[in-house]
């Protein structure tokens, strides 16, 4: 957005960012008063950014002081019930794609647009049927004998992170591992599964602090590590039943040396699929660009997690992704 929407003597009620280098830093913070110094001072910055989130708060401000708001990027978000018949139509409708190429867009896009209606209502009442929909899309694309899809799918995953992309990568590269592994369809369903609703929890997590572009205070963090339990509560409550998919979301930050959360599980005692989406989940995170750092490459993520974090994952699923990546 431009700087120049700032008004003086006005109090901003959301945050403000500049990117350097490839990351956004807070420039202002909500609840700042826009004196005329700072106001001259953020002047000089060509570009400052707001959160996706934020964009009412910023529309409404705009309103309120009579300025324009050109040059705010705004994104329409679909509704879960918007969302419902394309979910609940996608493995007729991809029938008729040809390609796998295609077909993987197509499953990547809805169950991501679904997901982010999801996180974005924040309505505990979950569409299981199109998520069930979505999972039988995503297997039947990446589970096909002799072609390596990763290829595919990691240039397909966006770089940026938010959480429907990453519930929807988390998803494809559990299948992507578990197939490797030698799972059988049953569980290949149960890790996408409980790929795609491993952050469910999230949804009961002020977003002011899962956004956070810096560091969390500890008080923080605790509050975010409750998504595992929460997950595990909003599924139930839902009536899903799958206990492996249960165990997958509730127990899917636990690390086999016991240093993970939110019971401090070890070893074997940690869930099959919880071990997977959990490696999954780690790649992905360091493979996409957060506000506080830079994203890793596919390569660098996993030898990061071979190197420095061999005591939390198996060996043997490490290796597993190794060799998905091949030769570098
Ligand atoms: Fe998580
Ligand atoms: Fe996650």
């Amino acid at each position: 957005m431009n700087p120049h929407i700032l008004v003086e003597g006005t109090i901003i009620d959301f945050d403000c960012y500049i990117k350097r280098f490839d990351d956004y830093v807070i420039i202002i913070e909500s609840g700042t008063l826009i004196t005329p110094e700072l106001a001259k001072t953020i002047n000089q910055n060509q570009e400052m950014y707001i959160s996706i989130y934020e964009i009412d708060k910023v529309n409404v401000y705009t309103k309120q002081y009579g300025v324009d708001n050109f040059g705010i990027e705004s994104k329409k978000i679909r509704t879960v019930q918007e969302m419902l018949p394309i979910a609940l139509t996608l493995n007729e409708e991809l029938k008729q794609v040809q390609g796998f190429e295609a077909k993987i867009e197509k499953v990547y896009q809805t169950t991501a647009a679904l997901m982010e209606a999801i996180f974005h209502e924040m309505n505990e009442t979950l569409p299981l049927n199109a998520l069930g929909e979505c999972t039988e899309g995503l297997i039947d694309c990446l589970n096909i004998p002799d072609i390596s899809v990763i290829p595919v799918v990691l240039r397909m995953m966006p770089h940026e992170y938010s959480t429907h992309h990453h519930s929807t990568n988390v998803a494809m590269l559990s299948i992507i591992l578990g197939k490797s592994i030698g799972l059988k369809k049953e569980e290949l369903s149960d890790v996408a599964y409980a790929g795609l609703v491993h952050d469910i929890g999230k949804i009961r997590i002020d977003r002011y602090i899962l956004l956070k572009p810096t560091s969390l205070e500890d008080d923080e963090y605790e509050l975010i590590k409750r998504h595992a339990d929460y997950g595990l509560e909003i599924l139930r409550n839902n009536g899903l039943e799958n206990q492996k998919v249960l165990d997958g979301v509730h127990y899917h930050h636990e690390k086999l040396d016991g240093s993970g959360y939110p019971k401090k599980l070890r070893g074997k005692r940690i869930p099959k699929v919880a071990r997977i989406i959990g490696m999954c989940d780690v790649f992905d995170a360091l493979t996409t660009r957060r506000t506080y750092r830079s994203d890793y490459s596919s390569y660098e993520a996993i030898l990061l997690i071979k190197q420095e974090m061999a005591e939390q994952f198996d060996e043997h699923y490490i290796d597993a992704f190794i060799r998905l990546l091949g030769p570098q």
